[in-house]
C-alpha cells in the first residue's frame, strides 16, 4: 500500500485515540450501522483533504464500512495528528500527511490522493478542489463536499467565474454543522489551543474576537465565560450590532489594539491585524487564528520589524520588537485550535462528519444528476442528524398534536 506518514509504529497510540472519540461519535456510528448493511458508497474512491484527527479517522472508517476505498491527505500542514495518521495506515487506509510538512510536500500529497482517481473528493478548505480546477483536469469525479466557511466562499467564487465543473455539497451550510461545529466547537478549542500553547488564566484578560460570524460568537462567548473582558471588532454593522447586545465592547481594531491581552482571528480575511496595530499593542500580548488559512495574522510585517524571534514553549513563539516589546504569536499563525489543541471534540465533530459520510452516499445517489454547482443537504437529513444527537443528549423531541398542526397549517384563525 502507497502512503506517506511520519512514524507506523504510533499506530497503538493513535488507534486509542480513534477509538475513544469514536466513543462520542454516535450519530456516525448509526450512520456506519446502516452503511455496514447497505454498502452505498461500494466500489468509489474517496479522496480527503481533512485535517488528518482522530475524528477524521473515525470519518474514513465509517466511508470504508460503506464500501469505499478512502484515502487521506491533510488539509492544514500543521494539524496532522501523526499517531492517527499511524493507526489508519494499520486498517490498511492509505494516508499522505506528516505533522510540520512543507508546502511542497503538502501539495505533493494532494496530487498522491488524487492519482488513485477519486470518484468523490472531501475537502475542508477547498485546497483539493483548486488542484482539481488546475493542474489536475485529467481527473473526473462525481462530486465533492466542502467542510468550512473559508470553502464554501472559495469554491462559490469558483462557480461565480464559472470555473467549477463539478457539484459540490457545502456541507458546512448544514444547519446541523455551522451551527455546532463552527459555534459551540471553535468556541472551545480555540481556547484550549490558546490554553495549552501559554498556560495564561484567561480571567480578567481584555480577549478581542476579530470578526462575529458563527465562529467569533462562539468564542467570544467562551471567552467571556472564562471571565475575560471580551471586546469585538467587525466589519459588518449587522454582526457588529449583534456583538454589542451580547454585551460585548465593539471597537475598531486601531482601538482595540491598544487594550487587548490576547488578539484571536476569525473572520476568513487578510491581514486583519497588521503592523499599523502591532505598534500599539502592549507588551506581552498573545496573538492566536482561529481562520482556517494563515493569512489573518500579517506574520511577514512582524517578523520584519522584529530584531529577535525565538520559541518559548510548544507552539508559542515570541517577536521582540525594536522598542523591546514582545508580541507572542500562537501555532504560527495556523488555526490555534488544530496546531496547539486537538481540534474541536469528537461530540461536536460527530454531526459535522456525519453530514460529510451523507454528502457522499447523496452525492453517489444522484450521480449524473447534479449539474455542476453548490448544493446544500436536503433538511430531512439535517433533521435527522439533529434528532438522533438529541436523543444520544438524552433529550426528548415534542410532537405537535394534531389541533398544532392544523392550526400552522391555515390561516382562518385570528383575534
Ligand atoms: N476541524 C476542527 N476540528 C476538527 C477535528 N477535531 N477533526 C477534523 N477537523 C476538524
Amino acid at each position: 500500500m502507497n502512503y506517506d506518514i511520519a512514524n507506523p509504529d504510533l499506530a497503538p497510540q493513535g488507534a486509542r485515540r480513534v477509538e475513544w472519540a469514536g466513543r462520542r461519535m454516535t450519530v456516525l456510528g448509526t450512520v456506519r450501522e446502516r452503511f455496514v448493511k447497505e454498502k452505498p458508497l461500494k466500489g468509489h474512491v474517496v479522496a480527503a483533504c481533512l485535517h488528518v484527527t482522530a475524528e477524521t479517522a473515525n470519518l474514513m472508517l465509517a466511508l470504508r464500512d460503506g464500501g469505499a476505498e478512502p484515502l487521506l491527505c491533510a488539509s492544514n500542514p500543521l494539524s496532522t495528528q501523526d499517531d492517527v495518521a499511524a493507526a489508519l495506515v494499520a486498517e490498511g487506509i492509505p494516508v499522505f500527511a506528516i505533522r510540520g510538512e512543507d508546502p511542497e510536500t503538502y501539495y505533493k500529497h494532494i496530487n498522491a490522493v488524487l492519482d488513485h482517481a477519486p470518484a468523490v473528493t472531501m475537502d475542508d478548505g477547498a485546497d483539493l478542489a483548486t488542484v482539481l480546477h488546475t493542474d489536475r483536469r485529467d481527473i473526473e469525479v462525481i462530486g465533492s463536499t466542502e467542510e468550512t466557511t473559508t470553502g464554501v466562499i472559495r469554491l462559490r467564487a469558483m462557480a461565480a467565474d464559472g470555473t467549477l465543473r463539478v457539484p459540490v455539497v457545502a456541507v458546512n451550510d448544514s444547519a446541523t454543522k455551522h451551527l455546532f461545529d463552527n459555534h459551540y466547537g471553535t468556541g472551545q478549542s480555540t481556547l484550549d489551543g490558546i490554553i495549552r500553547a501559554s498556560n495564561i488564566l484567561l480571567a480578567g484578560l481584555n480577549v478581542v474576537v476579530v470578526g462575529y460570524g458563527d465562529c467569533g460568537r462562539g468564542v467570544a462567548k467562551r471567552a467571556d465565560g472564562m471571565g475575560s473582558h471580551v471586546i469585538v471588532v467587525e466589519v459588518d454593522p449587522i454582526r457588529a450590532l449583534a456583538a454589542a447586545m451580547d454585551g460585548h465592547r465593539v471597537l475598531t481594531a486601531s482601538d482595540a489594539a491598544e487594550e487587548g491581552d490576547v488578539f484571536i482571528t476569525v473572520t476568513g480575511n487578510k491581514h486583519v491585524l497588521r503592523a499599523e496595530h502591532f505598534e500599539k499593542m502592549k507588551d506581552g500580548v498573545i496573538l492566536a487564528n482561529a481562520g482556517h488559512f494563515d493569512i489573518e495574522i500579517d506574520l511577514a510585517s512582524l517578523g520584519a520589524d522584529a530584531s529577535e524571534r525565538r520559541n518559548v514553549r510548544d507552539n508559542l513563539d515570541e517577536y521582540v520588537l525594536a522598542d523591546g516589546r514582545r508580541i507572542l504569536v500562537a501555532a504560527e499563525g495556523r488555526l490555534v485550535n488544530l496546531g496547539a489543541a486537538e481540534g474541536h471534540p469528537a461530540d461536536v465533530m460527530d454531526m459535522s462528519f456525519s453530514n460529510q459520510a451523507l454528502a457522499a452516499e447523496w452525492l453517489i445517489a444522484n450521480e449524473g444528476k447534479l449539474e455542476p454547482g453548490i448544493y446544500t443537504l436536503p433538511p430531512e437529513i439535517d433533521e435527522h442528524v439533529a434528532a438522533i444527537k438529541l436523543e444520544a443528549l438524552g433529550g426528548g423531541l415534542e410532537k405537535l398534536t394534531e389541533e398544532q398542526a392544523s392550526y400552522l397549517s391555515g390561516w382562518q384563525e385570528g383575534t
